[in-house]
């Protein structure tokens, strides 16, 4: 794959909040964690763990506790931020963690060295992974993440960083543009390229 192809990918990966329940193959989702395992990680340490929910009945409770959490998130909200959650309509209804027939939760060891770098390389990495399977996702990021250890025995050492939803979509969102004008510099912040 060459880097024109491989930005149609990132291009085309955008964030989902409606799934439907078809199933996704163990094969696929193998695919995936094992492009989050082929991060670079300071130290080379893998300072990460992936948790996969298939079971509903922990999905029900994932989405309840998150809903609770984000709740204040959402009444404390600035004004600005306030609108352009109403644009994308997120509030603090949380129907994909149990409309998606898997959750992926990443978690970063918070003892290793550069652990949190490294648990968002993974991530990034995994999310390029999903959409190249032809599935979607989004980085859900509840407020508060201490009950995910409660409820899925990860080790308080650990900080659940993300609940990646991973499914099919029905929604048709267009692809990223690139804006490299915006953010690319040359030789100071603030300069552009003069010739
Ligand atoms: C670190 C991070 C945290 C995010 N947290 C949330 C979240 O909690 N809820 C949500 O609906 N979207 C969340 N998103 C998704 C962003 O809103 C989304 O990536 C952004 O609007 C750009 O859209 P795109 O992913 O389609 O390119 C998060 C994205 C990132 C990278």
């Amino acid at each position: 794959m060459n880097t024109v192809e491989l930005m149609e990918v990132m291009k085309k990966r955008r964030s989902v909040r409606n799934f439907s329940s078809e199933p996704i193959s163990k094969e696929s989702l193998e695919r995936i964690t094992n492009a989050g395992i082929l991060a670079p990680s300071g130290a080379d340490m893998l300072p990460f763990t992936f948790v996969l929910i298939q079971d509903q009945q922990m999905k029900e409770r994932i989405r309840e506790e998150s809903e609770k959490v984000d709740v204040a998130f959402h009444e404390g909200l600035r004004e600005g931020l306030k609108g352009w959650m109403k644009a994308k309509k997120i509030t603090d209804e949380k129907p994909f963690l149990t409309q998606a027939p898997v959750l992926l939760v990443v978690s970063g060891d918070t003892s290793m060295p550069y652990w949190l770098e490294s648990t968002w390389i993974s991530i990034a990495y995994m999310a390029l992974a999903i959409e190249s399977e032809g599935l979607s996702s989004l980085t859900y990021t509840p407020t508060e993440t201490g009950f995910l250890n409660g409820l899925l025995d990860i080790p308080n050492n650990f900080s659940p960083q993300v609940i990646l939803p991973i499914g099919h979509t029905l929604e048709r969102l267009e692809p990223k543009k690139s804006r490299p004008h915006e953010k690319v510099f040359w030789e100071r912040h603030g300069c552009e390229k003069t010739y």
